[in-house]
């Protein structure tokens, strides 16, 4: 009975351990890691990559577009909801202009994801 039991908690424990091996091969942590490169080129690129990768994948900033001021609601949302150090003086400026250069409104009627707005010009 005892035995029956055990190969049962045994069993379900690879199998668990399984998944979790399949789950961590696609979080983020294992991911390749980036060059500053997957950004456009641009003044203060690179500054901007480690800032913006040290808790992410730059697909999440490469797949928006917005204004300047889009931008800026961008990082104040880092900072209240995920904790990102504020930025400010020149490192903000820098950031908001690479960012607004390097990342544009996508155009008319581009529903971003994130802020769940449409576009209006
Ligand atoms: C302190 C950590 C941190 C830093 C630094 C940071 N972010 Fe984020 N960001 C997050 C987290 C957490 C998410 C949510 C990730 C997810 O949903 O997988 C996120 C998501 C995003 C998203 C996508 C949101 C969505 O749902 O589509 C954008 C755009 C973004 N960040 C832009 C930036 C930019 C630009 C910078 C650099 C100026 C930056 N982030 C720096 C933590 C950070």
């Amino acid at each position: 009975m005892m035995r029956w039991f055990a190969a049962a908690v045994m069993a379900a424990s690879l199998a668990f351990a399984a998944g979790g091996a399949v789950l961590a091969q696609s979080s983020p942590a294992e991911r390749e890691p980036e060059e500053p490169t997957v950004f456009p080129d641009g003044e203060n690129r690179d500054e901007v990559f480690y800032t913006c990768t040290a808790c992410h994948g730059s697909d999440l900033v490469r797949a928006q577009g917005h204004s300047r001021e889009r931008w800026a609601e961008v990082l104040s949302i880092m900072v209240e909801k995920h904790n990102m150090a504020p930025l400010e003086g020149e490192d903000l400026k820098r950031t908001l202009d690479y960012l607004a250069k390097a990342f544009p409104p996508k155009g008319r009627g581009y529903t971003n994801p994130f802020l769940n707005r449409t576009t209006a010009n």
